[in-house]
């Protein structure tokens, strides 16, 4: 479990949860072309007759274009565009994008059975807000124009616990500049995880860049899921070693 209680606070003042445990600073080697492969497999089991038709019929559709787009232009209009990175089974994301649908959600998931439930919920909802990219959501994130973001979410990912796995975490130091890059000042980041190593490195990892700020002001920001928050898949399986902590970042 997480003791904030007894770990040294940071210069703001406020907790760094389980800080004695935290790595150095998160570093992606100059020579890793192409990118460490941050996922596990891309197929599991076989995919159900109508979610193998939505991804002939509905991802075509909702897919965002190939090569550098501008979000906006997907949905003219938009209230705000939003990046889920690592949808799972695309729970939180097609909640997220009911409760709010002048904002357009756009999800990166590569693993195939996930997308392929993703789709399942947005066709079920019938959610015209939600763009769907099925791979690596560094590659998109690549593609999109500086200050194209309101928000971003990265929920419950992968923890990659091996020390030589650390650096297949989504969370590096490139993935945080890339999304300083994309996010609006003022534009929020969530960052959830069970995994109390994971909350370290992530914690650290946006607080070594300059334009992130944390927003808790006290443990039960961080420990309790905020009011906007939707339970993902990966949350109810409670599979890590803490309670799920709740980063909540701005950019500024
Ligand atoms: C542990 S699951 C959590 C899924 C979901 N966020 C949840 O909480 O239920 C992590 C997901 O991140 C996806 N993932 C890993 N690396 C990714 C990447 N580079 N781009 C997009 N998704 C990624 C994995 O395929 C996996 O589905």
């Amino acid at each position: 479990m997480l003791a904030p209680s007894d770990v040294p606070p940071l210069r703001s003042g406020r907790h760094l949860p389980l800080r004695g445990r935290i790595l150095g600073s998160a570093t992606v080697p100059e020579d890793h072309h192409p990118p460490l492969r941050t996922f596990g497999r891309i197929k599991s089991r076989p995919i159900k007759a109508r979610q193998a038709a939505l991804l002939e019929t509905l991802l075509p559709q909702i897919r965002p274009p190939a090569g550098p787009f501008d979000p906006r232009a997907l949905m003219p209009g938009a209230a705000e565009v939003w990046l889920e990175v690592g949808f799972g089974g695309g729970e939180h994301m097609a909640a997220q994008a009911a409760l709010r649908p002048d904002v357009l959600v756009i999800g990166a998931e590569p693993f195939l059975n996930g997308v392929a439930s993703g789709l399942r919920h947005i066709d079920e909802a019938g959610l015209a807000n939600v763009r769907v990219h099925d791979g690596d959501a560094r590659e998109l994130m690549a593609r999109l124009p500086d200050a194209s973001l309101d928000r971003a979410f990265i929920l419950f990912p992968d923890p990659w616990p091996k020390t030589r796995h650390h650096k297949r975490r989504i969370v590096q130091a490139d993935t945080v500049a890339d999304l300083a890059r994309l996010l609006k000042p003022g534009a929020t980041l969530r960052f959830a995880s069970d995994v109390a190593h994971y909350v370290d490195w992530s914690l650290e990892a946006f607080s070594a860049n300059p334009d992130f700020a944390w927003t808790a002001q006290a443990a039960a920001d961080w420990r309790n899921p905020p009011a906007d928050h939707v339970t993902t898949r990966y949350e109810e399986k409670r599979l890590g070693d803490c309670a799920p902590v709740f980063l909540d970042f701005v950019r500024n």
